[in-house]
């Protein structure tokens, strides 16, 4: 791209400052955006120009790290950064903005659009774009002047709703322009599931039913819901996290090798994924879908999620979920797939196990430990690496087998994984690379699969477990197991697997 605009709806928003102008810094920073670059926040908060870019500066200069801010870069930065007051609600302002954009626009200037609104506007926003002619590239000349829209999730309450959407986004903007983001999928460690498997010709032998006796699947917190009480209200665990950020987790570590990695093969096998699915029945849900609400505890500072501010006293929303799913292809039939997220647990971390079948006959009796199976631990964060499980002889007399470690941290390919995932993505959209985006049958399949859950708790109530903050949630999403099997609950340290390690 020669010049952009790049227009944030919720421009006074949480995300906007915590992540998306943190984000464009950087890439500010690097010179990866185009020589002409200008941000226009819109919002309902009166701004002008000078207040906005006071008003984020204020926390840019606490998101960005130490060594990564640059006083004059910033300054630079701010001063490409405009903002227009509006209600945008209202179709009647967007011609207003329409006449603002052309006091910053060049001609044939490209226009990237981000919504980072509540999703209560995404059947307004672009509609209203298009009755004010915004989403028409004017310019003749052909690649120029081009319009895509970057989406937050959740894109859609339910599958009728992703469905309405997708058809109001559809009416607007070419699929291609749409960018669907989920920022999982932007952070390195998920890219390099990709590269774990498809990468290592070793793996590939061993990654179905035959080997793999269960998968889990954990991103937890340790923040409770915080100033974002009135959008989770709205929203809950399933949509936050499940439906989007879990599910695509799920998709990459299920999917099949695509042929080449390029947006529609890659894409393609993630909705094969989705497809297989096994649809969920009333008794599935029932006995296979866990949900919790933090409640009050003893630790300091941890109030329960109905004290939280924006939330209602008596909240049925859950902040904790735990599920069993299966696949039904030839690679995964019968191998559960334990998915679990939840807020105020005992610590932040995203990680996938991947637990190996055992030996078909034990030879070692004469181990203390109760006998563990292979496993392969894909850390996504923090302390960002993978590692295996194996047994090894301990030294001396007799045959005691004890299970060690091997593990590979991102230190040792001489680089941590820094970059921001928003940057990724926004970078992505510009150079109109859409790979890392969803693609609307996505949404559309992966609502089809979770939308049964949300039907059913409306119509049969089930329980909803309270668990203290602080802990790793309703003991009752242990059930999910069977024999003696339990939900892995991370260390913050990746190679350290100790029942009681550092949270
Ligand atoms: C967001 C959710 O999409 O992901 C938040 O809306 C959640 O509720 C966040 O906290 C987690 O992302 P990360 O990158 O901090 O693990």
């Amino acid at each position: 791209m020669e010049n952009l605009i790049f227009v944030i709806f919720g421009g006074s928003g949480d995300l906007t400052r915590r992540k998306l102008i943190p984000a464009l810094y950087n890439l500010y920073k690097e010179k990866r955006v185009p020589v002409f670059f200008r941000i226009l926040g819109v919002g309902r908060t009166q701004y002008n120009d000078e207040t906005y870019r006071a008003h984020l500066k204020e926390y840019l200069s606490n998101q960005v790290r130490n060594d990564e801010w640059e006083e004059d870069v910033a300054q630079e930065f701010l001063a490409s950064v405009h903002y227009f007051s509006m209600d945008q609600t209202l179709e009647s302002e967007y011609i207003k903005l329409k006449e603002r954009l052309g006091e910053i626009d060049l001609g044939c200037t490209n226009y990237i659009y981000y919504l980072a609104t509540p999703p209560a506007l995404y059947d307004k926003i672009p509609l209203y774009l298009k009755s004010s002619g915004l989403n028409l590239a004017d310019c003749n000349d052909v690649g120029k002047g081009v319009r895509r829209v970057i989406v937050e999730k959740p894109f859609g309450y339910d599958l009728d709703s992703a469905e309405r959407i997708n058809e109001i986004f559809h009416s607007v903007f070419k699929e291609e322009d749409i960018y669907r983001i989920d920022h999982f999928l932007g952070k390195e460690t998920v890219q390099n599931i990709l590269a774990l498997r498809f990468a290592n010709g070793i793996l590939e032998p061993i990654w179905n039913r035959n080997y793999v006796e269960r998968v889990e699947i954990t991103a937890v917190e340790n923040l409770g819901v915080g100033s974002r009480g009135g959008y989770y209200e709205g929203s809950g665990a399933l949509r936050d996290m499940v439906q989007n950020h879990l599910v695509q987790l799920l998709a990459l570590v299920a999917m099949e090798p695509p042929r080449q990695y390029n947006e529609k093969e890659f894409r393609d096998e993630v909705v094969k994924v989705y497809k297989s699915l096994k649809p969920l029945t009333d008794r599935d849900i029932e006995s296979n879908v866990i949900r919790g609400q933090y409640t009050t505890s003893s630790l300091p500072g941890k109030i329960g999620y109905r004290q939280e501010k924006g939330v209602n006293p008596d909240s049925h929303t859950e902040t904790f979920l735990a599920m069993k799913l299966f696949i039904e292809n030839w690679r995964w039939e019968g191998v559960p797939f334990y998915i679990r997220t939840g807020k105020e647990m005992p610590t932040k971390v995203t990680e996938i196990v991947i637990h190996f079948r055992p030996t078909p006959h034990t030879l070692f009796s004469a181990r203390k430990e109760i006998p563990a199976n292979n496993q392969l631990i894909i850390r996504i964060q923090p302390n960002e690496g993978a590692l295996l499980k194996l047994d090894m002889k301990v030294p001396g007399p007799g045959f005691e087998v004890k299970q060690v470690t091997m593990d590979f941290t991102y230190d040792k390919l001489g680089v941590l994984p820094t970059e921001d995932a928003y940057s990724r993505l926004i970078e992505d959209c510009m150079n109109g690379e859409s790979v890392l985006f969803t693609r609307s049958d996505a949404v559309i399949e992966s609502w089809r699969f979770f939308d049964r859950i949300l039907t059913f708790w409306k119509t049969a109530n089930p329980p909803l477990y309270g668990y203290p903050a602080g802990t790793w949630g309703p003991l009752e999403s242990d059930a999910l197991f069977s024999g003696t099997a339990r939900w892995t609950n991370p260390c913050k340290n990746l190679i350290n697997t100790d029942l009681y390690c550092e949270l």
